[in-house]
Order: structure tokens, then sequence, then C-alpha cells
């Protein structure tokens, strides 16, 4: 039982572990005794969520790389391998997020949506926050028989909240993947799952969630009014699921899943 939690045999890379959700993720991993690295295109950032996991007695590296490049993906999966002695094992898939010229002003007309932003939206939370990084780090797990990809949706994807449409249809897609592959995998040893957030505010959705003076903005009030816990969540919050599903040993039947966290958001129909 004591061994169920711990990752001390394992590589994880978090992609977007230069973000809010992504580095307190990277960071959860890093005290369960993974080795971490910490990957994105901002060194500042990476480095800086890096020394707070070695700073806590952890393992971990900052490995720059873009999401939507397989080039860079591929050469930090091979910098990842060197550094840590054995191939990643663990891959959270963190970047992501909504663009601003993808999202329905008030009273907008869906018509209207830029076409760009729309295939900008759906690259970075698809292709760049699934896909290209499961095919290029996949391998490696298929080859060893382990592996646990760790995708991050969003509660968007599971209910459609009004205005970002491209971003809900992206993370919808982002389930529906996680679910194929999942199946396609199933007998090789590598899992494949999700993480739904609710709300959690992060540098991508600040603005949309609280006015410049901390009070909640109209869409802010209105996502707490259908919380029933009645409150955002904290990044902390995920840390819990992050290392179950990492860890082979605590859930090692579980594939094909999307956990919501989310304060009871899905639960609510009205
Ligand atoms: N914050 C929330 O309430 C919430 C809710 C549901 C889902 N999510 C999802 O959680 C994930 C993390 O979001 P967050 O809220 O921490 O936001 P964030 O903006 O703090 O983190 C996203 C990180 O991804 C990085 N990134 C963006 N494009 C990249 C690329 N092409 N290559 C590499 N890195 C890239 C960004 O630089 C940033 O560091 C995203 O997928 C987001 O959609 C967030």
């Amino acid at each position: 039982m004591n061994n169920l939690f711990e990752l001390k045999s394992d590589v994880a890379a978090v992609i977007g572990g230069t973000g809010e959700l992504g580095g307190l993720m990277a960071e959860s991993l890093g005290s369960a005794g993974a080795k971490v690295a910490v990957i994105g295109r901002n060194a500042e950032r990476g480095e800086a969520r890096a020394k707070k996991i070695t700073d806590a007695g952890g393992e971990a590296k900052f490995f720059a790389a873009d999401g939507l490049s397989a080039e860079s993906l591929d050469a930090a999966r091979v910098a990842i391998a060197d550094w840590a002695g054995a191939p990643t094992s663990v891959l959270v898939n963190a970047a992501g997020g909504n663009r601003p010229e993808a999202t329905i002003p008030p009273g907008g007309d869906f018509c209207k949506l830029p076409l760009d932003a729309w295939r900008d939206v759906f690259d970075l939370n698809l292709v760049g926050g699934a896909l290209l990084p499961s095919q290029i780090f996949g391998q490696d797990m298929i080859d060893a028989g382990v592996g646990s990809i760790i995708n991050i949706a969003s509660m968007s994807g599971i209910i459609p909240l009004s205005r970002v449409v491209a971003y809900s249809a992206a993370k919808s897609a982002v389930i529906n993947l996680t679910m194929w592959l999942a199946r396609e995998w199933a007998t090789t040893g590598v899992r494949v799952n999700a993480i739904s957030p609710g709300f959690f505010p992060a540098e991508q959705n600040r603005k949309l969630l609280f006015n410049d003076d901390g009070s909640y903005t109209e869409r802010g009030g209105q996502i707490i009014g259908h919380t029933p816990m009645g409150r955002f969540g904290k990044p902390e919050e995920l840390a819990g699921a992050t290392i179950w599903l990492a860890s082979r040993n605590a859930s090692s039947f579980v594939t094909g899943q999307n956990i919501a966290i989310d304060g009871g958001f899905a639960s609510v129909t009205i």
C-alpha cells in the first residue's frame, strides 16, 4: 500500500510545465519521487519551476520545446532520456489555452468567428496539447511496456461553455482522442487518461474571471454561481489525481478516463 503513490522509477515530462496548472502538476510529480522534465517555451518560468522542485528535494530540469514543433519535442525527448538515464514514462500534456480572437464577444456573431483563430485554438489544444507529444513520447513508452499519458482537457470539453466555442470543441476532441488512444494502446502497458479542470484562475483566463480591482467579472460571477462548492479551484487540488493517474501501481487498470476536478460544476444541470 505504501508504494501505491510513489513514482521513484518514473521520468515525467510535463509540457506546459511553465504554466500555472502544469507547473503545479510538475511539482506534485516531483514530490512523489519522479524525475521531472519541465517543458515549455519560456525558459525563465520553466527554470524557476524546476528550481522549486529541486529546492523541495526533488529532481527536475527545464527543457525548451514547443508543443507544436515535432523537431523540438523529439530533441527534448532525447535530451530528457540522457539527463534522467531512462526514457520518459509519464507524459503530462498541459500546454493549452484559449485565444481571445476565438471567443465570441457578448452579443457577437458565431458566423463571423475567424477561421484562423479557430484553427489556432485547435492546433494548440489538440495538436500541440495532446496529439504530437503523444506520438513523439509514446513510442518510448510502448518499447518499455509502461507509460502514463495525462492530457489536460477541460470542463468545457464536457459541457460546451458559452462564447468559447473553439476551445470547448477542441477540448472535447482532446477527451475523444484520450479515449481513442487508450483503446489503441490498451495492451501495450501505456495508459491514457485526461483530467478536466473546472475553473482555476491562471494567466490565460484571469482577465475573463476578475476585474482589475479583484472583483468577479460578470462571467466570473456566473461561474461561481454555477459551481456547487461556490469557489474557483486551487492548482494544488490537481495534485492527487495527477499522482494517482501517473502511478503504475495506483491506477494500473485505469485507462480512457476523464477525471473532472471542478467543485461539482458538471453535476449541475440548471
Ligand atoms: N485554468 C483553468 O481554469 C483551466 C481549466 C480547464 C483547463 N485548463 C487547461 O489547463 C492547461 C494549463 O492551463 P493554465 O490554466 O495553467 O494556463 P497557463 O497559461 O498558465 O499555462 C499554459 C502553459 O502552456 C504554455 N504553452 C502554450 N503554448 C505552448 C506551446 N505551443 N508549446 C509549449 N508550451 C506552450 C504556455 O506558455 C503556458 O506556460 C491548458 O490546457 C488549459 O486549457 C485550464
